[in-house]
């Protein structure tokens, strides 16, 4: 059995990455996906697994973002995680891989976690928002942030990875994942420093995204908040153990 869905699973990505590299996007491969107008599902609806979740969100069409973007990016990461880190969307190399962190961003949290005495493979890493937001510029694809819809229609995606994986402490990366997982816009700062206990047992750690210290122009400034950065990380691993 485990074999069968392993290798659904690869065929799954296999197709993912081959219409990542022949850029074909959402509105060429529109015959696979369910109609936009779905009945809204709530949880009974529910895919059962990890990857039927990943085949899933790469289907969903409950907001027009699935329209640009070249595939849906479902979280990553054994279902065992005690430790689900949030980020806000996939990046242009998260879209085109299907994979969440892959990018620029991703190379900093590896540091970080690194740093942090954090092993991302036991980890679970996924996004408040599944598809890729941007806006074209040349051959460019610049990064939107998503508006507080989008995160909230998204959250059903990420309130069935939190009830699969069950992690006992969840990390956001910054505004968005914190409204995505609390249904509130509450700043970082009122929340960092200390873990939240959330509804249903887990505690939440809150802290900045790594594109925010990738963005800094001052090197100083950026040096002071990664090291910050990585403090929330550390925090998180003594919490647990
Ligand atoms: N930024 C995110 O928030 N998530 C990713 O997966 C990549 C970049």
């Amino acid at each position: 059995m485990a074999a069968v869905l392993r290798s659904a699973s690869i065929a799954f990505q296999e197709r993912k990455r081959a219409a990542a590299v022949s850029g074909t996007t959402r509105t060429e491969t529109e015959s696979t996906r369910v109609p936009e107008d779905q009945p809204s599902a709530d949880a009974s609806d529910a895919p059962a697994t990890l990857s039927a979740l990943a085949a899933a969100v790469d289907r969903c069409t409950r907001c027009p973002l699935y329209r640009h973007a070249t595939q849906g990016v479902a979280g990553e990461g054994p279902k065992s995680a005690r430790i689900m880190l949030i980020g806000e969307q996939p990046g242009d190399q998260e879209d085109r891989q299907g994979r969440p962190f892959v990018g620029p961003a991703g190379r900093l949290l590896d540091a970080a976690l690194d740093e942090a005495g954090l092993d991302r493979r036991r980890l679970f890493l996924t996004n408040a928002v599944k598809h890729f937001k941007f806006t074209p510029r040349g051959k460019r694809r610049l990064h939107q942030t998503p508006t507080t819809g989008e995160v909230d229609i998204c959250r059903w995606w990420l309130d069935r990875e939190r009830a699969l994986v069950q992690p006992d402490l969840i990390v956001t990366l910054g505004a968005t994942a914190l409204r995505g997982v609390t249904g509130k816009s509450a700043s970082i700062r009122s929340m960092r420093g200390h873990a939240v206990e959330l509804e249903g047992g887990a505690r939440l750690v809150a802290t900045v995204h790594p594109s925010f210290l990738l963005r800094m122009p001052d090197r100083e400034r950026a040096a002071q908040e990664r090291t910050a950065f990585v403090a929330d990380l550390v925090r998180a691993r003594t919490l647990l153990a």
